[in-house]
């Protein structure tokens, strides 16, 4: 039977091999990985060209109120625009739910704004803001929908205490989920912010030094200690310090059930930005702040090492006016300015220059920080995140030569935090299960053609985890708690 469409001339790249070959594609996944297709209806030449999956961006508010109550910018239709255009081809926001809310109510609203708008196969984690009883017995249904991550801060004023972690991360523990982190100490962070603000130091600047890696080491610390307890998995989000990823490392060089990402701001820019002139440093707010060059050098150990096992946006677009960043007002001290900024379109070229054409990683470890990865950690593989025979065809086309100074993005951006940076290779087209979605830098796909995503809970193999001797009943009179 021919093919509808065949990749051709391009060289491939999995997250372990590099090899010239032509995809076939039938019905929207791969069906053939030959030398020469000659009988599909539809070509893409990729001579000179890159050919691998599509990325999987695993984290980006996407129409999400904030813990300040601050709505995105972006919807589902220009936060997956401007992501495709950026080299993904499926991506896992955050559904937040609202204190007193039902996840079922949290998880309607959100296929409400997803589905009519999104032009990526998505699925969701949720946040978990209000894990009362009756919202805890709600979470194997979640799970059952194929929602196998959640979400809990450990700062804001949508943070959790470390029992309704423990219990969240007991139930989800026990039903294969994913419990996902958001790791500084608040208390830290809220006295080291008032004795600021009371010395009169409010700009922008100050954001960074209110928020000190001790304050990140300590909530990693004491988060990966509850998971162990409770002898769950763990994902730490945004790890910005080095001590937080040498936690990481050491976890997982013991069999823990630890896992975790940076993000390009922490790889990329620095606290000095935040030191703009007026409020301009409000533009580069965002949390865990960012830190210093030699941080920067260890989070690149980390992922070359493999203790770090993403490279995620943390895609948070907040406008540079009242809709946004000064939804609080504009003459507020740096505590009131909604944290985030965007980076769904940069991540992946960023990483891609920076990393693949400067030599600090390899094309395949491209692929699996990127994409395969994720789509492993968030139990979509082989559907996603892979190269392979029955896999979707979600594939992203990279000319890795093509130069640009990084610019306006297809977000609802009023500023991106990396222009003027010079930027070599960039996604040139990007498939969903087989359809062109960006091609050329034309937008091919029309809002509502992606898919909501069911995934499988995590693969612990390899990540026995690290046991707890009180929870052996040889080791506690016999009681058996599990
Ligand atoms: O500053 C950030 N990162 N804002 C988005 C929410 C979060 O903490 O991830
Ligand atoms: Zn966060
Ligand atoms: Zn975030």
């Amino acid at each position: 039977m021919a093919h509808d469409l065949a990749i051709r001339g391009g060289t491939l790249a999995t997250a372990t091999e590099t090899f010239n070959a032509d995809i076939g594609i039938r019905n929207g996944r791969i069906v053939t990985i030959s030398e020469a297709i000659t009988d599909a209806k539809d070509v893409i030449d990729a001579t000179n060209h890159i050919v691998m999956p599509g990325g999987i961006e695993a984290h980006c508010h996407i129409a999400q109120e904030s813990g300040m109550g601050v709505m995105t910018s972006d919807d589902y239709e220009t936060g997956s625009i401007s992501a495709a255009f950026g080299g993904n081809s499926c991506f896992v926001p955050f559904a937040a739910q609202k204190v007193g809310e039902s996840l079922a109510q949290t998880m309607q609203t959100y296929d409400e704004r997803a589905v009519p708008k999104s032009v990526l196969d998505w699925s969701y984690h949720l946040i978990l803001t209000d894990p009362t009883p009756d919202v805890l017995a709600e979470l194997p249904d979640v799970f059952a929908k194929g929602v196998t991550s959640f979400k809990v801060f450990m700062t804001y004023a949508t943070r959790v205490s470390d029992g309704q972690f423990l219990d969240i991360l007991s139930v989800a523990g026990r039903h294969g989920a994913l419990t996902m982190v958001h790791a500084e100490n608040h208390d830290m962070l809220d006295w080291m912010g008032r004795r600021l603000v009371e010395g009169g130091n409010v700009a922008p600047r100050h954001h960074a030094s209110s928020r000190p890696s001790l304050a990140e080491e300590e909530a990693i610390n004491r988060a990966i200690s509850l998971a162990r307890l409770a002898q769950a998995p763990l994902f730490i989000v945004h790890v910005s310090t080095a001590g937080g990823a040498k936690l990481v490392a050491n976890a997982r060089s013991e069999g823990g059930q630890v896992w975790a990402e940076t993000c390009p701001q922490y790889l990329f820019l620095t606290r000095n930005e935040l030191d703009k002139p007026g409020m301009e440093g409000a533009k580069f707010i965002c949390s865990p702040p960012l830190r210093d060059t030699p941080t920067q050098k260890i989070l690149w150990q980390h992922l070359q090492a493999g203790s770090l096992s993403l490279v995620s946006s943390d895609h948070a677009p907040y406008r540079y006016d009242d809709t946004g960043k000064f939804n609080g007002g504009y003459d507020v001290d740096f505590r009131k300015i909604a944290n985030g900024m965007p980076g769904i379109e940069m991540r992946l070229p960023l990483l891609f220059s920076e990393g693949v054409n400067k030599g600090r990683i390899s094309l395949n470890k491209f692929v699996a920080l990127s994409s395969t990865n994720a789509a492993r950690i968030y139990g979509m593989l082989p559907r996603k995140g892979s190269l392979s025979i029955g896999a979707d065809a979600d594939i992203a086309i990279w000319d890795p030569n093509e130069k640009r100074i990084a610019g306006e993005m297809h977000d609802a951006m009023d500023y991106n935090p990396f222009a003027g940076t010079e930027v070599t290779g960039w996604p040139v087209t990007v498939l969903g299960r087989g359809q062109r979605i960006v091609d050329n830098g034309k937008l091919i796909a029309k809002p509502g053609a992606g898919q909501f995503i069911k995934r499988a809970p995590i693969d612990l193999t390899e990540h026995p985890g690290q046991s707890v001797p009180e929870l052996n009943p040889d080791q506690n009179f016999g009681v058996n708690l599990a």
